[in-house]
């Protein structure tokens, strides 16, 4: 029975989203195009606070983090290198008695099943299971089925002038590493920050915008140097505290220490957009789990109404944003592949490395040469080029040189919209004297991201002295606030009308703001959404008061 309930809710909430303009399916009039969305007035306006809010909070909060804008289509050998060409893909399957296309690991999973991998790689389903749409179990064997989409640059459709649209924004960041670097004087430990347009070509689009084929990223790598430099520099890692945010970043932090960190600051950050705690979950990847360049990873998830559920009924929630720690893996893989060094010198490791005792130099040359050369023999290289390479490496790491590890929070802007917008759906059901019922919905958005920021409503539209009264006001505020100006209907209906928006403010101006009782003369009606509260403000107060409840 929950099931059914939380979908009806789901429901709900994708009428109001479509009612009130915050999603429209992505070219509706011809039908639709499965698993694109467009946002709408309101969500356009939800969509651009979000993204200011994390640009605002990554980089220009931050003395250590500087942003970057990439294009979409970049040189196809980034993909090469990243990985993504080779392993980027989902496990597909198809019914070979109704043909209806399925993405094999999901199919397991809603049968409560999961697919099996062997030792070669090839995915195996367990028996049992059945295709969701018709019930039978004559399904093809999984196979691989890569997500980039890809198109052609210039006029020529050949496999030479192949290039992909961008399944991360996080690759351009590691492309463009050294620019940065050289251009925004920043050093080890640092960021670069980039928020854009990503594309996978899932195989099963689903749960309304949470998984779509176009959507949008926004991605800090974090440089940081190796733990061997940190021992060499400091004697030591900084122990990381068993749970809970780790406080001010340290010298002395090591990889753990800052995934631990990200993690935490990534958590106050959803709190403060209106995400409390308890909407949110943790996932700690497991070893197979993993994506291939990831070391470790957190993901933190919203328990969405179509999550499923644990042993204890509790809902799981899904990914809004994975927290990878990915070793030097992306900038060792981009050296190979351009022939660019992508290493930096560190001029503290420089100083502090022949001051170490002998055996110390040795067991830290030793362990960063093992590490290195796992990665070299991992990625293909023959083993006695590894060990010549793996070795080079580790005597250029005594001269005080490494390639950065990275710690990476990626979250997708338009899960995170998902979850605001179910987060803030709320209804109540009111009656009235006669026995009447009717259904009010109220957004309850924090006023950071609500849509619009305040209503500015004439009490009645006929009276010309308050309607220029609230058009001067409403000319007073539109400059530094999303707000929006209504005559049109009884108060109480403007007031519905902005309870669905999301609006945290309605400002009326009454008889009393043109003086009919003298001493309210120059104050409006400030009522408050969510429990319909009202008092009297200053119009001469009233922008700066507005600016500071929204911030
Ligand atoms: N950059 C990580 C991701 O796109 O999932």
């Amino acid at each position: 029975m929950a099931e059914v309930k939380e979908n009806l809710h789901m429901e709900k909430i994708v009428s109001l989203c479509k009612r009130r303009g915050f999603i429209f399916q992505s070219s509706e009039i011809y039908g639709g195009i499965n698993g694109f969305w467009d946002y709408g007035p309101l969500g356009a306006e939800l969509k651009r606070n979000v993204k200011e809010l994390w640009w605002r909070a990554m980089t220009r909060a931050r003395e250590d983090v500087a942003g970057l804008e990439a294009t979409i289509i970049m040189a196809p050998a980034i993909w090469k290198a990243s990985g993504h060409v080779d392993t980027f893909s989902d496990p597909m399957c198809d019914c070979k008695k109704c043909k209806k296309r399925h993405r094999a690991d999901q199919l397991c999973e809603d049968q409560g099943l999961a697919l099996t991998k062997g030792d070669n790689g090839q995915f195996a389903f367990p028996a049992g299971t059945k295709c969701t749409h018709c019930g039978s179990t004559e399904l093809t064997e999984p196979r691989p089925f890569n997500l980039m989409f890809k198109t052609y640059v210039g006029p020529i459709e050949s496999e030479d002038h192949v290039a992909y649209l961008r399944p991360e924004t996080a690759q351009a960041i590691f492309a463009q590493f050294k620019n940065v670097l050289e251009t925004s004087r920043q050093k080890i430990p640092f960021g670069i920050a980039q928020i854009g347009k990503a594309f996978r070509n899932e195989v099963t689009p689903r749960n309304y915008t949470f998984r779509s084929r176009e959507f949008e990223q926004m991605e800090l790598e974090f440089f940081i140097k190796p733990d061997e430099a940190i021992e060499a520099i400091h004697g030591s890692v900084a122990t990381v505290p068993v749970s809970g945010h780790p406080g001010e970043p340290q010298p002395n932090w090591g990889w753990q220490a800052w995934h631990q960190y990200w993690v935490e600051e990534r958590v106050r950050f959803y709190e403060g957009l209106g995400l409390a705690r308890a909407t949110l979950s943790f996932h700690v990847q497991t070893a197979d789990e993993l994506a291939h360049y990831a070391r470790a990873t957190t993901d933190i998830l919203f328990k969405f109404p179509f999550s499923k559920r644990d042993e204890k009924g509790e809902l799981k929630g899904e990914e809004l944003e994975g927290i990878a720690a990915r070793s030097d893996f992306d900038l060792s893989q981009h050296q190979r592949f351009s022939g660019k060094p992508m290493s930096v010198f560190d001029e503290e490791l420089r100083n502090a490395w022949p001051r170490l005792p002998q055996a110390r130099q040795d067991a830290l040359w030793q362990r960063y040469y093992a590490h290195r050369q796992r990665y070299l023999t991992r990625m293909g290289v023959a083993e006695d080029a590894a060990a010549r390479q793996a070795t080079e490496d580790a005597n250029a790491l005594a001269k005080g040189n490494y390639i950065p590890h990275v710690i990476e929070p990626s979250a997708g802007v338009d899960r995170l919209i998902l979850a605001l917008l179910t987060n803030a759906y709320t209804e109540t059901v009111k009656t009235d004297d006669k026995g009447r019922s009717e259904t009010l919905y109220v957004m309850q958005f924090h006023p950071r991201v609500a849509p619009i920021k305040v209503a500015v409503l004439p009490l009645l539209k006929n009276k010309p002295e308050l309607v220029a009264r609230a058009r001067a006001v409403f000319e007073l505020l539109r400059h530094d606030l999303a707000c929006f100006y209504d005559e049109g209907g009884s108060i109480g209906k403007r007031y519905a009308r902005q309870d669905e928006a999301g609006t945290p403010y309605c400002v009326t101006i009454d008889f009393d703001t043109l003086g009919e009782n003298p001493e309210l003369h120059d104050t409006v009606t400030l009522r408050y959404r969510d429990d319909g509260r009202q008092e009297r403000l200053k119009i001469s107060g009233l922008r700066q008061w507005l600016l500071e409840h929204v911030r």
